[in-house]
């Protein structure tokens, strides 16, 4: 059977491009991403270049996510970025829980869980990632520690018994990110199948079947279809491969026919 699920494909920029690069990036992929009928396009630049990619997507059908937030509406929280400040830059989503978020900034399953909360009620949809170490596949804790994360960082909605459904999941095994160690299609689509189906049981059969959930983790142009082709995947979340138009374009385009 047919899903629903509109294909995502997401940029990750983390901390690079300068800004005449982002803009030159942006524009590049909006020669493409507004002819792209059924797949959704997102970039999540550094906050610095936010409102300058904003002004060069508008109108492309380019979606803006944050890279990361915090919980609290407002204060004195130096260093920080609220959810309205992201929505006034033009931010529809924020990423949470990114792995280098969990490993070196101490963000735990309690932050990203408060964080996806918090952007919830600004408006803003979550994506909420997770995934394990090789320590953690190799000790054949894999399925464990998704679900401790699932549980943990999804916390207030499942005590509120409702997850909305434009809620992201991205699950990035954290031994393929940057490491161009791809998990195999069926590796990733396992643990997305595991994922769905832990939403099942959390939630309803609707939320599970709704919810999208992308893959991240050295995602290339020429591994991207054979992801997509798996049927629990629903898009992907790219970090190297999105920081050039070369790359991230035919990721976006993954359905052209090959030539
Ligand atoms: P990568 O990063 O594509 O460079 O492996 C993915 C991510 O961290 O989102």
């Amino acid at each position: 059977m047919m899903n629903s699920r509109i294909p995502l494909m997401a940029g990750n920029w983390k901390m690079n491009l300068k800004l005449d690069e982002a803009v030159a990036l942006t524009n590049a992929i909006g020669e493409h991403s507004r002819e792209l009928k059924d797949i959704e396009v997102m970039v999540a630049p550094p906050f610095t270049s936010l409102h300058a990619v904003q002004k060069a997507a508008a109108g492309k059908r380019i979606l803006l996510a944050g890279q990361n937030m915090h919980w609290e509406p407002s204060g004195a929280f130096t260093g920080e970025i609220s959810p309205r400040m992201l929505v006034e830059a033009g931010c529809t989503h924020v990423i949470l829980g990114h792995s280098e978020r969990r490993s070196l900034f101490g963000e735990t399953s309690d932050i990203v869980d408060q964080k996806a909360r918090a952007a919830d009620l600004m408006g803003l949809i979550p994506i909420v990632c997770i995934g394990e170490t090789l320590d953690d596949r190799e000790a054949g804790k894999t399925f464990e520690v998704i679900r401790t994360q699932l549980e943990g960082s999804l916390r207030h909605f499942r005590e509120d018994e409702r997850l909305p459904f434009s809620t992201i999941l991205a699950y990035e095994p954290v031994w393929a990110i940057g490491t161009g160690r791809t998990a195999t299609p069926e590796q990733a689509q396992e643990v997305h199948r595991f994922i769905r189906d832990w939403l099942e049981t959390a939630f309803n059969s609707g939320t599970a079947n709704l919810i999208r959930i992308l893959y991240g983790g050295s995602v290339k142009p020429d591994n991207v279809r054979d992801l997509m082709d798996q049927s629990d995947i629903d898009g992907t979340l790219v970090g190297g491969a999105s920081l050039k138009a070369e790359t991230f374009i035919p990721i976006m385009r993954f359905q052209d026919p090959v030539t």
